[in-house]
């Protein structure tokens, strides 16, 4: 299906501005205050809610054609999520996430037409191997969004930190980042080698991507 973004208002946002430039100098961008803390929280609690009502599934490697789970590289469950049908936690959030996909369309001329978002819960002992967001057979995924949802901040002990393998002047270099609450990181899906490393606390996010044709 189609999502079209143009009939959105065109927002001007100095923070879009940041991420921009952040992903053109260094393909990824880390974002303290995308989401206030009243978003965070409603996300949060329509996060456990849904987990409570039994609705996510456990994670899968590869796309639909190419479905397996591998328990050994991601450990998390997961529940996509349907913007036709989003509670008020989710219009709040879809209605940022239009705003920057819009912004990037009009000034990056970036063509994203898809968008594609699921909850993400991490129990304790898990993690997500080191890895690259695009399938072999489909290359669309142009960035790839993480937002935090996790509560009362996070602890060092707690592990679960997102590590960025970057490439810098030839030598590879690790970009650690801890799941604060509303943090949001974006990368870009086709460059950046990720993984995140084994929990120690229940861990909680939205993940996505934004796709061209
Ligand atoms: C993913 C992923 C990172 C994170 O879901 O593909 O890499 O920090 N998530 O949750
Ligand atoms: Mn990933």
């Amino acid at each position: 299906m189609n999502q079209l973004f143009e009939e959105i208002p065109f927002i001007e946002n100095p923070q879009y501005e940041r991420i921009i430039e952040n992903i053109l100098a260094q393909q990824y961008c880390i974002v303290e205050d995308f989401f206030t803390d009243e978003e965070v929280s409603l996300l949060r609690q329509s996060l456990i809610e849904k987990h409570e009502e039994d609705a996510f599934k456990k994670a899968a490697i590869g796309n639909r054609v190419n479905e397996i789970i591998v328990k050994s590289i991601r450990g998390d469950v997961i529940l996509w999520i349907d913007e036709l049908k989003a509670n008020k936690a989710e219009s709040l959030f879809f209605n940022k996430i239009n705003n920057l996909i819009n912004y990037l369309n009009k000034t990056c001329f970036l063509g994203i037409i898809h968008k594609e978002f699921h909850y993400a819960l991490y129990p304790e002992g898990t993690y997500y191997k080191r890895h690259i967001d695009t399938f072999q057979n489909d290359d669309r995924r142009k960035l790839s969004i993480v937002c935090y949802l996790n509560e009362d901040g996070w602890l060092p002990e707690n592990g679960g930190e997102l590590v960025l393998y970057l490439n810098e002047n030839g030598e590879e270099t690790e970009k650690v980042i801890y799941p604060f609450p509303g943090r949001v990181v974006i990368f870009e899906s086709q460059i950046i080698e990720h993984e995140v490393k084994p929990v120690n606390k229940q861990r909680m996010s939205i993940t996505g991507w934004l796709k061209t044709r």
